[in-house]
């Protein structure tokens, strides 16, 4: 807040901080999404206020909650507005599931699925970019903005809003990986994606690698100047400063955690909800159902623990959450029961005393419910095929003040770089990830605090807050260099 100097915030994303829902008895309720982009963000906005504008897409009248377009926040979280954009299903269609999840989703995940790129897909990207920037500069209250656009659903909107509010500030963060120049020189309209972008200020991504690699596509596929030393992109006049800050979670404050069940508790609550004998080691795993979280590997290294290590049959439980996500997909569908019919086989080979090995959990869980399952959990299994940052694990650290618990986390994910105390894997080599297991089922509790405590220090420093706040410094020093060029 304080780098802002009551300048307004704008931020765009396609996910709503809050959906609301019509229940089965007509009422209507509100529930988080399982989105790593929202539970970044939000805290964000709580503390910076200013106006969300997001996709509007609960199943609840839109009139009932939305009117004016504005909705009030729930009780606590009114410090900001949030505006939601209402799509026709055939713009949802084409640009959210089409688009957005069948194109760029795979274009930059290395996932082995191949992107999807149709004319009319691309049609609905570019007018729904053209909806939500009109929407950016209905809501902007002066000519320069500071405007957050997040993700991979507007790559257009950034030049957009800059040629109608040429003084804005517009930080793009980018919050899945960008793809090395050959796998996006793929895709058919990769100059006009590449150019939307660089009408941004600020360029974000969680690392160094993809910055690199999004230099290099700007280098291999426009006439742009690069000045490398500064990371900074020249093109048609305008000048983007390209960064990595690597995103993060809110660190629990002592209030929240003095209303958390203690591990014990935690652990008796979970073992009798899913009737897990007391006994049993359990590990988790917490995702959106998609086939870049490595789900269908991890069962793989489950099954494979199994057979190697027969000790555990009858004394081990595997908790997999996985919260629906862009259902309507075939890819996803197909995805969905391939992981049913492959837990079904491990569950027929393995269970033990009519209880099942594995418990897939198909469905949307509140943070409360996650949390508790983490701090039963005697490990937790991050294994991304390919994941920008991945906050589960860092989530997972958090909710662990006893220090005990185990993370064993893909190599492919952003956050690898700084939890090197982790049990660092490769989620493809199945032989590997079930030893990896097994070292987690049987590390002694010293080892485990240790590699916890310091897994703990890093997260509750580089929180979400560090992450804005670095960002909002280096806009807020652009800003000031462009007021004073300017006046010279
Ligand atoms: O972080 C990547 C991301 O696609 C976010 O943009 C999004 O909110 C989240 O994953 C969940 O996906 P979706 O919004 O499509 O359910």
């Amino acid at each position: 807040r304080s780098q802002l100097r009551g300048d307004q915030v704008i931020v765009v994303s396609n996910r709503e901080p809050y959906i609301h829902e019509k229940g089965k008895d007509g009422r209507v309720f509100v529930r988080r999404p399982a989105s790593g982009l929202v539970t970044a963000v939000e805290p964000v906005m709580r503390a910076c206020s200013g106006t969300w504008i997001a996709h509007g897409s609960g199943t609840a009248d839109r009139k009932a909650v939305d009117r004016h377009d504005r909705v009030a926040l729930p009780p606590g979280h009114e410090e900001y507005q949030l505006r939601r954009v209402w799509l026709s299903p055939e713009e949802e269609q084409g640009y959210y599931y089409g688009f957005a999840n069948e194109g760029m989703w795979p274009l930059c995940h290395v996932a082995h699925v191949r992107p999807v790129f149709r004319e009319s897909d691309w049609l609905y990207y570019k007018t729904v970019n053209q909806r939500f920037a009109d929407a950016v500069v209905a809501e902007a209250r002066s000519e320069d903005p500071v405007v957050l656009v997040q993700d991979y659903h507007f790559a257009l909107l950034p030049a957009m809003v800059r040629r109608r509010l040429p003084r804005a500030t517009i930080l793009t963060f980018w919050h899945i990986p960008w793809p090395n120049p050959e796998s996006f020189g793929i895709c058919p309209w990769r100059q006009e994606i590449l150019e939307g972008l660089l009408g941004s200020t600020i360029m974000g991504f969680h690392t160094r690698f993809h910055c690199k690699n999004f230099i290099e596509a700007v280098d291999r596929y426009l006439e742009a100047r690069i000045e490398h030393e500064h990371s900074t992109i020249s093109y048609k006049g305008e000048q983007t400063f390209i960064e990595s800050y690597p995103i993060s979670i809110e660190w629990p404050t002592r209030d929240s955690v003095s209303e958390w069940a203690s591990p014990a508790e935690c652990r008796r609550q979970v073992c009798e909800l899913h009737d897990i004998p007391g006994h049993h080691r359990i590990a988790v795993g917490v995702d959106r159902f998609d086939y870049t979280k490595g789900i269908l590997e991890r069962l793989h290294a489950v099954e494979r623990l199994l057979e190697k290590h027969p000790e555990w049959r009858g004394k081990f439980t595997f908790v997999q959450v996985a919260a629906p996500t862009r259902a309507a997909l075939e890819e996803y569908q197909a995805f969905q029961q391939r992981i049913e019919q492959v837990t079904r086989r491990i569950n027929e080979r393995f269970s033990a005393g009519g209880r099942e090995v594995v418990r897939l959990l198909a469905q949307h869980h509140e943070h409360e419910q996650v949390n508790r399952l983490y701090r039963a959990a005697d490990v937790c299994l991050v294994t991304s095929l390919h994941d920008g940052m991945n906050l589960v694990c860092k989530e997972f650290v958090a909710a662990r003040d006893d220090e005990q618990g185990v993370l064993v986390l893909s190599r492919f994910a952003g956050a690898a770089r700084d939890m090197p105390e982790a049990l660092i894997v490769n989620p493809y080599h199945v032989e590997e990830v079930a030893d990896a297991i097994h070292r987690s089922l049987t590390m002694p509790p010293a080892e485990q605090r240790e590699r916890m405590a310091n897994l703990r220090s890093t997260v509750r420093e580089f929180n979400v807050y560090r992450w804005a706040g670095k960002m909002l410094t280096d806009a807020a020093r652009w800003r000031l260099r462009e007021r004073i060029s300017e006046r010279v």
